[in-house]
C-alpha cells in the first residue's frame, strides 16, 4: 500500500534521494505520487502528480525544486480518489507544513468538523489534510511538540512524516498501527515506511514501535514516546543487499522471485533439519516448543495466499503432527466470537508482517489468552514483532505483488514444524530421516521444474485468450488449485476459480466445455486414481486439461492436453513443487496479455487498510 521516504542532510539535495526512493516501495501498489522539500530560500516546495512516479520525474524534471530537508509518498487511495489534490503531502493551511500519511484516520470526520469550526477549509478529501491542520492549529516553533499535541486526540492508524519551513533542518515521524523505520546513513538520516525505500543509502536502522516518535536533524536523532518520554531504540542491521531489490537481468521481478525459490526455500530451511535426529530445531519456538506438543488445538490465521498456506499448514500438521487444526481468514476471525480454549496456540502467517486484518486477528487471538506463533517473511514487521514467538521464512524482499516465494518458504517452514511436532508425536527416527532427507532434496527439484521453464512458458502463451479457467487437485493439492488460481486471476485477470476435484460434480461441472481449460494437480500420490476418474469426468464433456503430474507418468499423458511434469516426493511436500509450474503459467498468460505483472491493477503488496 502506500510509502513513505523521509530525508534530512545539512546540505545535498535530497530530492533525487526521495524520488529513488519512492521507485523502491512502488512495488507496495499506488495510484499518486508526490513529493515537498524545503527549498534552499525557507519556501516549501511541492510537486505531486496522480499516475506513476515516472510522471513525477517528468513534473520535477520540468519545475526542479531542491532542498536538503523533505519528505515524499506513494498513495494507495482510502479518502478521496486518486487525484493530484488528494495526493500527499498534504499541507495545513498555512503551506509551511508538509505531511505524508499511510493507514486511516478513524475519527476523522469528528476532527474535520472541529477545525472547520475553527475556520479551517479543507481543498482535499483526506484524512492526511485534517492531520497537516491539526499538526498547525498545535503549532507553537516547535514541530515535534506540535505532532505530540495534535496526536492525542488521532484514533485510527498512521505512520507519518512531516516538515515544517520553519524548522527547515528537521524531519519528524511517528507511528501507531502502520510501520516506520529511521535510518541512520553517513551524512542524513532518513524515515520510511519500508526498509526498501532507504536500504541503498543505509542499513542501519531502527524500528519505531506504536505510539513512538522519531526527531531527526542532521546532526542525529532522538527517539521518543507520543507522550514526550525518551526512550533509546537499538540499532539494527538490515542484511539485505543492493541485488534483492534489482531485477538482475528479469523482466519482472516476480519471474526474479519464481527463479529464486531453488535458494529460498534453500535459506527457509537451513539449520533447521537434523538429519541424523530425523528432526527440526525452530530457535524462535524453543520457548514454545513443549506448549505446542501439548496443545489441543491449533488454530492458523492468515489473508491470500498466506492463507493457502495455512490449509496446506493444517493438513501437515494434522498429518504428521496429530494435532488438530482449524484455518481462518484473519478478517473473519477478527469479527467472529471465536472460541479460545487455554492451551490453544495460534499461528499467524503473512508475508509482510504488516497485514491489518491478520495484526488485528492476531492482537484478538492474544487477548481471549492464546499463545501467537509467527510465521513471517519481513524481519522487524509488526506481526514477527507482535507475537508470542516466530520463524522467520527468510525469503528475502518480495517486490512482486503476487507473491510466490513467500509461499513456497512458509510451506517449508511448516513442514519443519509439522516434522518438528510429528517426532514429539508418532513419527519414528526413521521416518522423520526419510523426511528430511525428502526436505533436502526439494531445492535441486525445483530447480529440475525451472529447467522446464520454456515448455511451461509455451503452454502460457498458448492458453493465454481463455477468459476462464478451473483449477483442481486433492488432498495437500486442493489449496495449491485455489492459489494457481488466485496467480493467475491476480495478474492476467482471467477469471479462475480453485476446487477440490470431488467437488466439481456437485456444481462446477456445468461450467465444462472446450472452451474452459481444466488445470489438473495430479501427482502419483494417494488420490492418484482418484483423480484420474476427475480427468475422465472433464474430458467427456470436451474440457481441455493442463495437467501437473509426476515423472514419468504416461496415464495422465494420455488424458490431458498440455502435461507439466514435476518430480516426485513425499506428498507433503509436493505443494512446494506443484504450485510452481502454475506461478510460471499465470506469470506467462500476464505477460501474454500485456498485464503489468509486477504491480497488478488495484492490488497491494501489503493490505494494511481493512
Ligand atoms: C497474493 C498475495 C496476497 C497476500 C495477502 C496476505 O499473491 O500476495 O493474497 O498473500 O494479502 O499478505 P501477507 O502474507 O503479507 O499477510
Amino acid at each position: 500500500m502506500c510509502g513513505i521516504i523521509g530525508c534530512v542532510t545539512r546540505s545535498r539535495d535530497i530530492v533525487p534521494v526521495l524520488i529513488e526512493g519512492l521507485k523502491r516501495v512502488e512495488y507496495r501498489g499506488y495510484d499518486s505520487a508526490g513529493i515537498a522539500a524545503i527549498e534552499r530560500g525557507g519556501e516549501l516546495g511541492i510537486r505531486k502528480v496522480e499516475g506513476k512516479i515516472d510522471k513525477l520525474v517528468a513534473l520535477v524534471d520540468e519545475h526542479p525544486i531542491e532542498g536538503p530537508t523533505g519528505v515524499g509518498h506513494t498513495r494507495w487511495a482510502t479518502h478521496g480518489v486518486p487525484s493530484e489534490l488528494n495526493a500527499h503531502p498534504q499541507t495545513d493551511a498555512t503551506g509551511k507544513i508538509a505531511l505524508v500519511h499511510n493507514g486511516i484516520v478513524e475519527n476523522y470526520n469528528a476532527l474535520r468538523r472541529s477545525l472547520e469550526a475553527k475556520g479551517y477549509a479543507f481543498r482535499s478529501e483526506t484524512d492526511t489534510e485534517v492531520l497537516a491542520n491539526l499538526i498547525s492549529e498545535n503549532y507553537d516553533g516547535n514541530l515535534e511538540a506540535a505532532v505530540q499535541a495534535a496526536f492525542a486526540g488521532v484514533q485510527g492508524a498512521y505512520g507519518i512524516a512531516v516538515i515544517c519551513a520553519d524548522e527547515p533542518g528537521k524531519l519528524v515521524g511517528a507511528r501507531n498501527g502502520s510501520p516506520l523505520v529511521v535510518g541512520i546513513g553517513a551524512d542524513a538520516y532518513y524515515v520510511a515506511s519500508d526498509v526498501a525505500a532507504l536500504v541503498r543509502h543505509t542499513r542501519d536502522v531502527v524500528y519505531l514501535d506504536d505510539l513512538e516518535m522519531v526527531v531527526a536533524t542532521p546532526d542525529g536523532f532522538s527517539t521518543t514516546t507520543l507522550e514526550n518520554e525518551d526512550i533509546t531504540k537499538d540499532i539494527e542491521k538490515v542484511t539485505w543487499n543492493i541485488d534483492m531489490i534489482e531485477k538482475n537481468g528479469f523482466p519482472h521481478f516476480m519471474l526474479k522471485e519464481i527463479f529464486e525459490q531453488e535458494r529460498t526455500v534453500q535459506d527457509a530451511m537451513r539449520g533447521r533439519l537434523i538429519a541424523a535426529a530425523g528432526d527440526a530445531i525452530l530457535g524462535g519456538l524453543r520457548d514454545h516448543r513443549r506448549a505446542l506438543q501439548n496443545a489441543e488445538r491449533i488454530i492458523i490465521i492468515a489473508c491470500g495466499t498466506s492463507w493457502h498456506s495455512a490449509l496446506i499448514g493444517e493438513y501437515m500438521i494434522e498429518d504428521l503432527g496429530r494435532i488438530s487444526v482449524e484455518v481462518e481468514y484473519a478478517s473473519e476471525f477478527r469479527y467472529r466470537n471465536p472460541v479460545i480454549n487455554p492451551g490453544d496456540i495460534a499461528i499467524v502467517i503473512s508475508q509482510s508482517g504488516e497485514t491489518l486484518d491478520t495484526l488485528a486477528a492476531m492482537t484478538e487471538a492474544q487477548r481471549r489468552g492464546a499463545t501467537v506463533i509467527g510465521i513471517v517473511n519481513v524481519v522487524g514487521s509488526t506481526i514477527a514483532r507482535q507475537s508470542d514467538g516466530g520463524v522467520y521464512t527468510h525469503a528475502g524482499l518480495e517486490i512482486g505483488v503476487a507473491s510466490t516465494k513467500a509461499f513456497t518458504s512458509q510451506l517449508t517452514v511448516l513442514a519443519a514444524m509439522a516434522l518438528m511436532l510429528g517426532r514429539s508425536r508418532d513419527i519414528s527416527v526413521t521416518e522423520g530421516r526419510q523426511i528430511v532427507r525428502a526436505m533436502e532434496a526439494i531445492p535441486g527439484q525445483i530447480a529440475e521444474i525451472l529447467s522446464r521453464h520454456e515448455s511451461i512458458k509455451d503452454i502460457g502463451t498458448r492458453y493465454a485468450r481463455h477468459t476462464n479457467f478451473l483449477y483442481l487437485g486433492r488432498g495437500y493439492n486442493f489449496p495449491v488449485a485455489l492459489e494457481g488460481a488466485l496467480k493467475l486471476k491476480e495478474i492476467s485477470y482471467i477469471h479462475a476459480e480453485g476446487y477440490p476435484a470431488a467437488e466439481m460434480k456437485h456444481g462446477p461441472i456445468a461450467l465444462i466445455d472446450e472452451r474452459m481449460p481444466v488445470v489438473v494437480i495430479a501427482p502419483q500420490d494417494a488420490f492418484y486414481e482418484k483423480i484420474l476418474s476427475n480427468m475422465q469426468e472433464v474430458k467427456a464433456r470436451g474440457g481441455r486439461i493442463i495437467a501437473i503430474t509426476s515423472e514419468g507418468d504416461d496415464q495422465v499423458e494420455k488424458m490431458a492436453d498440455d502435461v507439466i511434469e514435476i518430480p516426485r516426493t513425499l506428498p507433503h511436500l509436493t505443494p512446494i513443487l506443484s504450485v510452481i509450474p502454475l506461478q510460471l503459467l499465470a506469470y506467462h498468460m500476464a505477460v501474454e496479455r500485456d498485464c503489468h505483472v509486477d504491480q497488478p491493477r488495484n492490488l497491494a503488496k501489503s493490505v494494511t487498510v481493512e
